[in-house]
């Protein structure tokens, strides 16, 4: 795995100087070319991409992936006019809920996106609203167990995700007493998937119960697709999946005479290597057993080791060479929230600036002020220029919304 001093010409180290640390650093380039090779290996299919914007929200980002030709996924009435800030019309917006309040449907109705229902009660109280009026996505769990782990596998029998494909009569039966108009199916299986087959089983749901619904214009197969996290991992091999996903969706089209869009709503394969997290070390303790590095973030910027504990690739930009020792890199929050556990790396000293890799997707998305604790500022780079996005938090952020009592 490449361990990269600059991007786009730009230093790391340079630009932890300039904005200070912890900082999250994305690389536009690397985005933007995810989104066109996704576009290319599904190009035998008529393909729409609905960036999952839960991966990472920032409004510059989301820029880009529209600039590259995609539109967005989002889960939340507050990602809803995100995208909508963002410039994407509200027809390249899928709002993909699960379990809100009706209020919320509401709104996102009436901001002109499309809701995939997640549930009978959700398909009933929406036929009592809008009858068939307002075209609607249903969200399918197809009972398959697939992703990186269990916390992240979504589409198994026991999820509480979508609408279970055994109830598919109830379903249909909703669908006919309200005239619903049902012009999507949907399903996401999970996180961290690397087979096709996953894919393509989850492909064959889709077409089964297409077969119930004339008035289709797409089927989206979800996110999910695998990427790289430790050294020789092997991540989703997209061409294989595209090709293989892209031509039973045309074969399932032609033999039935269906006119179909395929939508696709990846988060990491977009965005997840784009990112790096850079940390300043704070101390090198040593103890009988182990040798601790502290750096001053943590669970608070980055959740993923400790919520699942995922591998994040770290490396020390300041000090390449040296030596090489174990050491264990810790955060600052007072939890056991240790970031990489018994690495190899190049001799650590204070004040180094360490990366941890792979922070593009679910890293400043996930974060809190824990420990009340501020969060990171986050710099886009395009076209080898470094541009701030999101200012450093600071303490008046902390309290902004706090209302004192006097006793
Ligand atoms: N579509 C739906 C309906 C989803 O729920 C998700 C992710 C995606 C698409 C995008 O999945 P992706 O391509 O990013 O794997 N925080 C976890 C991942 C949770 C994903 C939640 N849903 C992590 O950091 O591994």
């Amino acid at each position: 795995m490449q361990h990269p001093s600059h991007l786009q010409g730009i230093s790391l180290v340079s630009l932890a100087e300039e904005f200070g640390t912890p900082l999250y650093i994305y690389d536009g380039e690397k985005i933007f070319n995810q989104v066109k090779s996704l576009q290319n290996a599904f190009s035998a299919a008529p393909l729409k991409i609905k960036y999952a914007t839960k991966a990472l929200s920032n409004i510059s980002v989301l820029k880009l992936i529209k600039k590259a030709g995609a539109g967005v996924d989002a889960v939340s009435i507050e990602e809803v006019r995100l995208g909508l800030m963002a410039g994407f019309i509200a027809d390249e917006i899928m709002y993909t809920p699960s379990g809100v309040s009706f209020d919320e449907i509401l709104q996102a109705v009436d901001l002109g996106v499309m809701v995939n229902l997640d549930s009978i009660p959700l398909m009933v109280r929406f036929g009592e609203t809008f009858g068939g009026k307002v075209p609607a996505c249903i969200r399918i769990n197809p009972h398959i167990m697939a992703g990186g782990n269990y916390k992240i596998s979504v589409g198994h029998k026991e999820s509480k995700f979508g609408i279970s494909i055994e109830q598919l009569p109830q379903i249909l039966k909703v669908v006919k007493t309200y005239n619903l108009s049902i012009v999507g199916l949907h399903i996401h299986t999970g996180s961290d998937i690397l087979d096709a087959e996953v894919f393509l089983k989850g492909g064959n749901v889709l077409f089964e119960a297409a077969l119930q619904f004339p008035d289709l214009k797409f089927l989206d197969f979800g996110g999910g697709f695998k990427v790289a996290y430790k050294p020789g991992d092997i991540a989703t091999d997209i061409q294989v999946v595209g090709q293989a996903v892209g031509e039973a969706f045309q074969a399932f089209c032609e033999k039935y005479g269906r006119q179909l869009e395929l939508w696709l709503e990846p988060g990491k394969y977009l965005v997840s290597e784009s990112g790096y997290l850079v940390v300043k070390t704070t101390v090198v303790k040593e103890t009988p057993t182990v040798t601790f590095v502290g750096v001053d973030s943590g669970l608070n910027h980055l959740i993923r080791p400790m919520m699942y504990d995922a591998y994040h690739d770290v490396y020390n930009v300041s000090n390449p060479g040296g030596p090489i020792k174990e050491y264990t890199i810790v955060g600052y929050i007072c939890e056991t929230d240790t970031i990489a556990s018994k690495r190899q790396l190049p001799e650590i000293h204070e004040d180094d600036f360490l990366v941890i890799k792979n922070a593009g997707a679910y890293g400043y998305s996930m974060s809190s002020n824990y420990n009340s604790r501020i969060r990171p500022a986050e710099v886009l780079i395009w076209e080898g220029k470094a541009h701030l996005i999101r200012r450093r938090e600071e303490f008046e952020d902390l309290v902004r919304h706090q209302i004192e009592v006097d006793f």
